[in-house]
């Protein structure tokens, strides 16, 4: 039996990396899938991978840090899919740099993407989960939202703030059969961190106990877990995939 049969799922980020891996595991998994990314190409060709596998789909360009736009997009998904099951709140960008010399632009793009994206997308559908009574909200934070980075003041900032937006919306909505939960990804082989240099990685690599970078299907293996029946008892958590990196 698959385990998400029936589901409607709404993934931003969708059109790369790990949004898109998320994605694709969640319609092999019989989910119906909403992709969202900055650019419609990317998400219409998610959209189209996923209508292979004999699933719906459907692609929206939105820019998650626009909140007109993003709540236009809540009523227009509702209004095509019927209804919402699952939101993955993945959409992220970085913008390193050291404190003294990181630009308001760079502070305010991050965190406008990787913190008030994710507000602004469960706002949208927080109301048809709370009349509905169920709903699954899985939010993308990061190790470094836990342990801090030098030169990612802004995104582990906005990953923290992440984790304390989860905490707060897994309480919140408890009472009305919502789960929240964040997953916290290591270093993923993807666009975003594929900018790092070789001498990086192997320096990386000494940090990571199952000697590897992890890989996207590590981190859609975890959100389906969180997305799944099995994880109804589950809210308000950070799980690390990150080969051991971070043990609490
Ligand atoms: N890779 C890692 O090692 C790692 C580790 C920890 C956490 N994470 C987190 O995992 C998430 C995905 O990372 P990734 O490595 O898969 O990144 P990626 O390959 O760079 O893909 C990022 C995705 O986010 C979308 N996006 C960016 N800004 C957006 C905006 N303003 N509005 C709408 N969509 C936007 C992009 O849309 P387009 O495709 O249209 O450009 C793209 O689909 C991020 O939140 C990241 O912080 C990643």
């Amino acid at each position: 039996m698959s385990q998400l049969a029936n589901q409607i799922a709404v993934v931003t980020g969708a059109g790369r990396g790990i949004g898109r891996a998320v994605a694709l595991k969640f319609a092999a998994e019989g989910a119906d899938v909403v992709c969202v990314s900055r650019t419609a190409e990317n998400s219409e060709k998610v959209a189209g991978e996923i209508r292979t596998l004999g699933r719906k789909a459907w692609a929206h360009a939105v820019d998650v840090t626009d909140a007109a736009a993003v709540a236009a997009a809540g009523e227009k998904i509702l209004a095509e899919c019927g209804r919402v099951d699952i939101l993955v709140n993945n959409a992220g960008v970085t913008r390193d740099g050291l404190l003294m010399r990181m630009s308001d632009a760079d502070w305010d793009t991050v965190l406008d993407t990787n913190l008030k994206g994710a507000f602004l997308f469960t706002k949208a559908f927080v109301r048809p989960f709370i009349k509905q009574r169920s709903g699954r909200i899985i939010n993308i934070a990061s190790v470094i939202g836990l342990i801090g980075n030098a030169g990612q003041a802004n995104y582990s900032a906005s990953k923290a703030g992440l984790i304390g937006f989860t905490k707060a919306t897994a309480r919140e909505l408890a009472s009305r059969g919502i789960t929240a939960n964040a997953l916290a990804p290591g270093f993923i082989e993807t666009d975003m961190t594929a900018v790092l240099k070789e001498e990086m990685k192997t320096e990386l690599l000494k940090n990571i106990p199952l000697g590897r970078l992890g890989q996207t299907e590590d981190i859609a293996n975890a959100a389906l877990f969180l997305a799944s029946p099995a994880a109804r008892y589950i809210t308000g958590q950070v799980l690390s995939v990150d080969g051991g990196m971070v043990m609490s």
